[in-house]
């Protein structure tokens, strides 16, 4: 069997790309995660636009789970989830959130803190329209985040939901959008020696942004 400690302590990825410089970062955040997003979706990075979300329990433990960044509107990152799974009750009790873009096969990685509200019902519903066939059963059939006896039970309700639905299954009341508003916006490009490039952005209100160069 591999001895991952030693072979750990030896994985080190040497960081050679192009340094992000102040004078290349666009003065607004969005503007450059919409770039760099375009970069990742551009050089082939499969679920370029998955996040890691981070949200905290009632005893202020973080959970974080992957989703998939869906839109970017009205300055918010939104993503779809089942209003009843763990993470939309966590936020629910307690609405601060993260999301960290892992590009890493471009040295480089995104990280965004903020709050997170219900997204405009009317958007949401659009939204829920344009999904293949399938996944609108798929929302109807899984009780995301609750006890599953087993494999067989999951299966089961999809089926049961193609009866009742038919052609064309509507939106379940608690399946919905998430937007997170962002308060910081970290972008970090891996650079040689460990000497990364650093960047955080924070909110100024009402509508700007600061920005300061941070140690690695
Ligand atoms: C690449 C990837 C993308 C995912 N996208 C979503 C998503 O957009 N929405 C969602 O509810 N779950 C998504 N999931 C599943 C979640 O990671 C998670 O298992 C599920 O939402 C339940 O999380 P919770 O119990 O903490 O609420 C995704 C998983 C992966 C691996």
């Amino acid at each position: 069997m591999t001895d991952w400690n030693e072979q750990l302590s030896e994985m080190r990825e040497e960081y050679d790309s192009v340094p992000l410089r102040k004078s290349d970062l666009k003065d607004c955040p969005l503007e450059q995660f919409s770039l760099w997003l375009e970069e990742a979706a551009g050089a082939g990075i499969p679920d370029s636009n998955a996040c890691s979300l981070a949200t905290v329990d009632e005893e202020s433990r973080p959970v974080a789970r992957a989703v998939l960044l869906k839109g970017m509107v009205d300055d918010c990152f939104v993503f779809y989830t089942n209003f009843k799974s763990r993470k939309a009750v966590q936020l629910g009790n307690s609405p601060s959130a993260s999301m960290h873009f892992p590009w890493f096969a471009m040295q480089r990685q995104v990280m965004i803190t903020g709050k997170v509200e219900k997204f405009e019902e009317s958007k949401t519903e659009e939204y829920f329209r344009s999904r293949p066939y399938f996944s609108k059963l798929g929302a109807w059939a899984s009780r995301q985040s609750e006890d599953l006896d087993s494999r067989e039970t999951l299966e089961k309700a999809f089926i049961e939901a193609r009866e009742k639905y038919g052609d064309d299954p509507p939106r379940p009341p608690y399946w919905g959008g998430l937007a997170l508003k962002p308060e910081t916006v970290e972008f970090w490009q891996g650079g040689p020696h460990r000497l990364h490039d650093r960047f955080l952005f924070e909110r100024v209100e009402p509508n700007g942004w600061s920005v300061r160069r941070l140690y690695p």
